[in-house]
């Protein structure tokens, strides 16, 4: 831990002081116990001595007593940090007493100044949060609440301040110094070490702030914004990645661009700095001016990124830079409202990728990430809304909820009002609240007052948690259709009772006999019921909803399968076109796994299933992309979402055998297909990526339906690969077959990438979530190869988060998948708890599981548990999964 190795100094945490301390609930924070901060600081001055294994800390504040506070002591959040001396205005003090980790110090006056001193060990920093040493190189990571790791502070995001950094250390070791804002002064000293001042002129709380110390090279490049600012760019990375940096480079002039366009938001720096770490928890860190970065997100060529990694890039890289707007300038008032800035962030990105690249296939990929995350986490144990009430860990929080589906909440505001009157409420939202730390509530009367819309009831769905579940009935008399809907809000934990929300819905009713509708509408479900009606109709038509998902609900519709091969080949809306082969498939499949299909009735499933797949393997109006998107069938976490309780060695083997099936009865189609696809020289155009798309899915079937023509294919693609995208998807087939094809391309890829450990990475996940018969032994045994390491989030997420998602192997019918994911969350939670808790809801999921499997999953938790001491962010994720 960062400070046993300085025994001679007080102890803050008695958790540190030896005896193992009884394990106590953590307590639980509510939203409704906010309270204005006691004392403002509105400027603070840190002062860096760097050292990898020991860092001095010296901070001053200006501190002033809030008039809205509570006239409360000055609270100083600690965690971890021990006070080598106070100074109250100028001179040293000793009645400062500690609360817990907490600094209390009692202060007369209205306005003072207060300087602590803090000492930390970067490189015992295995938890990643504060300041920790990453290949020798430093740097911090402070949101939600790592700056209290690195000095005292009131760690709270309604307290900002202006920062001003000196930092001084070895000229050698540490030979580029980064903070927030711009670099004011540096010089170097006589004895190899050398400064440099940082001073940030926006406002900030303590999570935005950071500091990096390295040998670090960067892409230098410029951007001029729109009112004609030159700012200069730069990416940071370790010399030798240089040149893997310029399609993260491209992305953010994009985004800086885009932001103006589309939102008129201009930088406000003359500088803006990026730095790709390898050590880190999560994608990366819209710290003020120097975004810190998860090297993944980051580094990119053609020979080891694959066109989903270059997508992944462009995404977190607009991410990060519109929080500069969403989440800097305007930050949130308390951690309760971090969807404030991260709904709206992720919307903002999703806007982004889909004007940059095809806006039919990102909302295919953002809907498919929904459901096969949000949605289980909606219906199960760690339910809550993207507004949470209450938290005992705040880390636990940076969800799917709070990301993906509070993104879907503020796109449904923007599909009722249209583009145009939702960017009206957003230009009020920045403008009333620039520089200010708001609220969800805040957000939801800006775009209120701005757009005119009226979102009374419609606040609700910061409240409820819950996917909604819509019913529809389409009904036909004379020249009338009515359509009769209903919702329903799942019982969630703590929420036993619901309230019906305003859904927006996109609606369109096609005539069967010329393909085509009469203009699309958009209805709101703002009750329990209702029906709406549509005129003009001499036969039934078809009902295609939910389209381009405007509303973030599962929809229960009796339709045909005719009807839904029809709209799988006629929708003029892809997501549309899209869900129909979903429905198909679903609606197949979860009647297979039920045991309720007789031959007849699967042979006619997968008949449907089969010409609604040849016909747009065949549609030369569609383009490759989609065309790959559309072959992806549901994946078996959604599928167990339609069933209360899921078999999932019955989901899988049922899935398994369409896939077999289609292989087997398109095998000619699929292999025209590849050919075709194979044909294609590299580029990244999106006919070029089209064509690699195709050719990975098409071996996919090939290997379910026709696996010795697949291994074949599979070892030639891989031989032939020019770039990641063929070399990954080829491996990844041939790692779910028994063939030696496979030994000797594993082989191939570990001796051709080692030491780039982005590739290494990929090596690690394609073995643990591969469909070999042997992925248990292969998992354990790549727990003990050497390039494993518990200390690194990437290779842990790489070998432990791909085995955990990949049902084959987690829902082993003897339960080894979960033994195995509950011992590394045992021992990985001393180290890194933060990304232990993560593999939690996994486990999570026993309610909804057959009871063999469920009664093991069950139980694998409680061995958690009982385990003698954990941390608060695994305590609290096992307690509720229990619960
Ligand atoms: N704000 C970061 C983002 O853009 C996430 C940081 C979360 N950090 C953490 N330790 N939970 O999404
Ligand atoms: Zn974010």
């Amino acid at each position: 831990m960062d400070i046993a190795s300085r025994p001679s100094e007080p102890v803050a945490d008695p958790q540190l002081a030896g005896a193992a301390p009884p394990p106590l609930a953590p307590p639980v924070i509510r939203r409704e116990d906010y309270q204005p901060p006691a004392w403002l600081v509105p400027e603070i001055a840190l002062d860096f001595t760097l050292g990898v294994d020991a860092t001095r800390v010296v901070s001053r504040l200006t501190v002033r007593r809030n008039p809205h506070g509570d006239g409360a002591a000055l609270r100083l959040n600690g965690d971890n940090i021990a006070p080598l001396g106070v100074k109250v205005d100028g001179v040293a003090v000793n009645d400062w007493r500690l609360d817990g980790a907490d600094l209390l110090i009692d202060l007369a006056g209205d306005a003072h100044a207060v300087e602590v001193e803090t000492a930390v060990n970067p490189a015992a920093n295995s938890q990643l949060m504060g300041l920790y040493a990453s290949n020798g190189m430093l740097c911090t990571q402070c949101e939600a609440e790592g700056f209290r790791r690195i000095t005292f502070f009131p760690d709270r995001p309604d307290v900002l301040s202006t920062y001003r950094v000196r930092m001084a250390g070895d000229k050698a070791a540490f030979p580029i110094l980064l903070s927030n804002g711009n670099c004011v002064a540096q010089g170097d000293d006589a004895d190899g070490t050398h400064w440099a001042e940082w001073h940030d002129p926006w406002p900030k709380p303590c999570y935005l702030f950071a500091l990096v110390a390295g040998d670090l090279v960067a892409n230098h490049d410029s951007f001029t914004t729109m009112s004609g600012r030159k700012v200069d760019l730069n990416i940071w990375v370790r010399p030798g990645d240089e040149a893997r940096t310029h399609h993260a480079m491209a992305s953010l002039k994009a985004a800086m661009r885009w932001d103006e366009e589309t939102f008129g938001r201009e930088y406000d720096l003359d500088l803006f700095n990026i730095v790709a770490v390898s050590d880190f928890n999560m994608g990366a860190m819209e710290n003020k001016g120097l975004n810190v970065f998860n090297t993944r997100y980051v580094l990119a060529d053609p020979e080891t990124a694959t066109d989903a990694d270059y997508d992944a890039v462009e995404g977190v890289i607009g991410h990060e830079y519109f929080h500069n707007w969403s989440g800097n300038r305007v930050t949130c008032r308390d951690w309760f409202q971090l969807s404030l800035k991260e709904g709206f962030t992720v919307l903002r990105d999703q806007l982004f990728s889909a004007d940059m690249g095809s806006e039919a296939v990102k909302r295919i990929e953002d809907v498919r990430v929904l459901r096969s995350a949000q949605f289980p986490e909606d219906s199960g144990p760690l339910a809550h809304p993207i507004r949470p009430d209450s938290y005992q860990e705040i880390s636990n929080f940076y969800t799917a909820t709070v990301y993906n589906k509070g993104a879907e909440v503020i796109r449904m505001m923007r599909t009722m009002a249209g583009p145009e009157r939702f960017r009206q409420g957003t230009d009020l939202y920045f403008a009333r609240h620039d520089g200010e730390a708001a609220t969800c509530e805040d957000f939801v009367k800006a775009i209120e007052d701005g757009s005119g819309l009226d979102l009374g009831r419609f606040r609700l769905w910061y409240g409820q948690a819950g996917t909604p579940q819509v019913k529809v009935a389409l009904t036909h008399a004379g020249t009338t259709a009515t359509l009769a809907l209903s919702q329903a809000v799942p019982v969630t934990p703590g929420q036993p009772e619901k309230q019906p929300m305003p859904i927006p819905l996109r609606v369109a009713l096609f005539d069967r006999e010329s393909g085509r509708h009469g203009g699309e509408r958009l209805i709101v479900l703002d009750k329990a019921s209702d029906s709406f009606t549509f005129d003009g109709f001499s036969a039934p038509p078809v009902l295609s909803i939910n389209r381009g998902f405007s509303a973030p609900v599962s929809i229960e519709a009796d339709r045909s399968n005719a009807d839904l091969v029809f709209l799988a080949a006629h929708d003029d809306d892809p997501f549309a076109r899209y869900e129909a082969m979903q429905s198909l498939v679903v609606r197949h499949l979860v009647a297979a796994v039920g045991g309720g299909l007789s031959p007849d009735d699967r042979a006619a499933g997968r008949a449907a299933i089969g010409e609604a797949f040849a016909a747009f393997l065949a549609d030369g109006a569609l383009d490759d992309l989609m065309r790959g998107e559309l072959m992806i069938l549901p994946s078996e976490t959604y599928l167990a979402e339609q069933l209360l309780v899921a078999d999932p060695g019955a989901i899988h083997a049922e899935r398994e055998a369409l896939k077999a099936w289609l292989g087997h009865a398109l095998q000619a189609a699929l292999i025209a297909l590849h050919d075709r696809a194979s044909a294609v020289p590299y580029s990244r155009d999106a006919a070029a990526r089209g064509a690699r798309k195709l050719k990975t899915q098409a071996l996919i079937y090939l290997a379910a339906g026709a696996p010795e023509e697949a291994a074949r294919r599979a070892i030639a693609q891989y031989r032939a690969a020019d770039n990641m995208t063929d070399r990954q998807g080829a491996l990844m087939v041939l790692c779910g077959l028994a063939v030696p094809e496979r030994e000797e391309a594993l082989a191939d890829f570990h001796a051709r990438y080692h030491g780039n450990a982005l590739v290494i990475d990929k090596w690690f996940s394609l073995q643990a979530g591969s469909l070999h018969p042997q992925v248990l032994d292969h998992v354990q045994a790549l727990a003990g190869h050497p390039d494993f390491t518990m200390h690194n989030p990437n290779r842990v997420r790489a070998l432990y988060m791909a085995f955990a998602v990949n049902p084959k192997g987690f829902h082993v019918a003897d339960g080894e998948g979960y033994r195995i994911i509950g011992d590394l969350i045992r021992r990985l939670d001393p180290i890194n708890p933060q990304t232990a808790a993560r593999f939690v809801p996994p486990l999570g999921r026993w309610r909804r599981i057959e009871p063999g499997r469920s009664a093991m999953m069950r139980a694998e938790l409680e061995r958690i548990a009982a385990a003698p001491s954990l941390s608060r962010d695994v305590l609290e994720q096992v307690t509720k999964s229990l619960g």
